[in-house]
């Protein structure tokens, strides 16, 4: 995710391009920069880093003029360096650009380009678009370039575009990442989310996907993309306050991450998978091919959620690849005299990237010479750089301090690894490719479906956040979400609530069992379907509340409980990324009932860097 704003009108412009920029470094902090068009010439200040460093270097290197666009960076292709920094330019200097999003084809249109003569400066998907629109700008209009160039783009992106042949029009297209048009008196602002321009207008028109909009001084015009038809919108009036406006409405950032898991899910997707052509598309530059077929063994290193994910990642592993997969906690790691040499791959599953436990266990790893692949949230953070291999999750900032969209993500990333390493070995038919990957495009409309669907967890909530003690259950490759939903609740809402494997009941839990206890099921069909049931039945026979995550047309489980909270059927393989969002939300809904601070629950913080 990145953050872009622009503002056409009679202001100094600079104040509000860093103002607004400072609002979406939610958004994300790689890097920055701004481009200011007077008397028809493009003027660009870019950093490295953080606002702070682009409001210092404004401040020794001002500029002035009333229409610009600006940029806060979520790096996806290129390192955040300076060079690779927004707003991009094209040969002439005469088009400039800042995008969110991703260009899935820019490699392609790159090529043809710079057969075309045309010279890029950064690595990035965002430069391709420049250089594409100045291609197409032959004609002169420039609008229809804009347009023309869209289409030959294949992705998503929320873009704001200058030339300087019109200085007095800003362009502002959207396709699958969000743009905001506030309207001023004989001014107009452009931003990702309305948290940019709050402090200037609340009058506000959200673009709509596949929509374009010609900006100036004297008002602006909407066309669709597909055939340039005017589109109108009626302006709607913004009542949040700024800091509800952060979290895009919802009351806590945990909750706005909750329901962003369809859209990441979909990033870390898109790009990466193609039914038709049975392809998985992942980058290890640094891990040949025949080093990768040689793996004899797999271990996976991780705290906290991040752990939980590794567990989910070892049945996925081990089900596709048929190699040995270890699961350790990272400040266990070391202290048990891990067995690892050069035919062991190891992969480091952390959100932050910056986690001590699991940086000190990567080193271990390092020292016999193990492969490493880490999945991560942070571009270039520590763990990712002492790695061969990254899969980025693309979540964008998680600000709330339990993780959800980053534990789904790495999940995605898992199943993205295992059918990589999959079809590389050899180890899975072509048919099992196509099933899986038929079915990984769907979940991001069925997580969806169960974030709609949250009306008897809120209930629930109501109901049992007086309780002290929860006892999570599952088996096989759901198991990892009873312990990840045990965790989601201890750590936000501080009750004692304990992940177990539901076959271990009878070894002693059940004693705790009683009508003060309320068992939270993981029960969806599948392989251990009749076990779970039996032991949902052991519970029933001793007074227990049972609160169960299930198939939506399964009345055995729904009869035996209090609360059932329905999801999608899946491939059984597939379920954890479906049956862990109820968990979520039930953390929630009983956190808030209870009044505690959800985002920065108390001892806790979101990266763990120390030992
Ligand atoms: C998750 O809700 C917790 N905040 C915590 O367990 C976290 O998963 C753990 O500290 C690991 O963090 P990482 O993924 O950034 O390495």
């Amino acid at each position: 995710m990145c953050g872009i704003v622009g503002y056409i009108g009679n202001k100094q412009v600079v104040p509000i391009l860093l103002d607004g920029l400072q609002k979406l470094e939610y958004r994300g902090y790689d890097s920055a920069g701004i481009a200011v068009l007077l008397d028809g010439k493009i003027e660009r200040r870019r950093i490295e880093g953080k606002i702070a460093g682009l409001k210092e270097k404004m401040a020794k290197e001002p500029i002035n003029g009333f229409m610009g666009i600006g940029h806060t960076r979520w790096a996806t292709h290129g390192r955040p360096t300076e060079e690779n920094a927004h707003p991009h330019i094209d040969c002439k200097n005469e088009i400039v650009l800042v995008h969110n999003g991703i260009i899935e084809n820019y490699f392609t249109l790159r090529q043809e380009l710079i057969e075309l003569g045309h010279k890029f400066v950064s690595d990035t998907d965002t430069e391709v678009l420049a250089h594409l629109i100045e291609e197409n700008n032959k004609s002169g209009n420039f609008l229809e370039a804009v347009v023309k160039s869209l289409k030959e783009a294949e992705g998503s992106y929320a873009l704001a575009i200058v030339l300087d042949k019109t200085p007095d029009k800003l362009y502002a297209a959207r396709l699958g990442s969000p743009l905001v048009i506030g309207i001023g008196e004989g001014e107009y602002y452009i931003a990702s989310d309305v948290l940019a321009i709050l402090n200037y207008t609340k009058k506000v028109i959200f673009l709509e996907d596949g929509e374009i909009a010609e900006v100036s001084k004297e008002g602006f015009h909407i066309y669709t993309i597909a055939d340039l038809s005017r589109v109108n919108k009626k302006a709607q009036l913004i009542t949040w306050d700024p800091i509800t406006a952060e979290k895009s409405g919802y009351r806590h950032f945990m909750l706005k991450e909750i329901y962003e898991q369809p859209r990441v899910i979909e990033e870390n997707i898109k790009g990466r998978l193609s039914k038709d052509k049975e392809e998985v598309y992942l980058d290890f530059p640094d891990l040949p091919d025949k080093e990768l077929e040689g793996i004899k063994k797999v271990l996976i290193i991780a705290c906290g959620t991040s752990y939980h994910a590794g567990l989910v990642g070892k049945f996925i592993l081990e089900k596709i690849l048929r190699i040995s997969v270890e699961v350790d906690i990272g400040s266990e790691f070391r202290y048990r005299d891990p067995i690892i040499d050069k035919n062991t791959l190891l992969i480091a599953i952390s959100q932050s990237g910056e986690t001590a436990d699991t940086i000190a266990a990567v080193k271990e790893a390092q020292k016999s010479n193990a492969k490493i692949i880490s999945i991560c949230n942070v571009l270039d953070s520590s763990i990712t750089r002492l790695s061969h291999g990254v899969i980025y999750t693309h979540a964008g900032p998680e600000v709330g301090v339990a993780s959800t969209k980053a534990f789904t993500a790495q999940l995605t990333a898992l199943y993205l690894l295992a059918l990589y390493l999959g079809k590389l070995r050899k180890s899975i038919s072509k048919i099992e490719l196509i099933e899986l990957i038929d079915e990984l495009l769907k979940l991001p409309k069925k997580v969806e479906a169960i974030l709609e669907n949250d009306k008897d967890i809120i209930k629930c909530s109501k109901t049992y956040f007086k309780y002290k003690n929860f006892l999570y259950l599952g088996r096989g490759i759901n198991y990892p979400i009873a312990l990840e939903g045990a965790l989601k609740l201890k750590e936000i809402s501080y009750l004692h609530a304990e992940g177990y494997p539901a076959g271990e009941m009878k070894h002693g839990p059940i004693a705790l069992i009683d009508e003060n206890m309320p068992i939270v099921a993981i029960v969806p069909h599948g392989q251990v379907y009749d076990k779970m049931v039996s032991n949902l039945r052991e519970v029933q026979a001793r007074q227990g509340v049972i609160v169960a995550v299930g198939y939506k047309n399964d009345e055995i489980v729904k009869e035996m409980s209090d609360y059932f909270f329905t999801i999608p059927e899946t491939i059984d393989f597939l379920t954890p990324i479906l049956t862990i969002i109820p968990l979520q939300l039930l953390a929630y809904h009983v956190a808030l009932k209870l009044g505690v601070d959800i985002d920065q629950p108390r001892n806790l913080a979101k990266s763990v860097t120390v030992e």
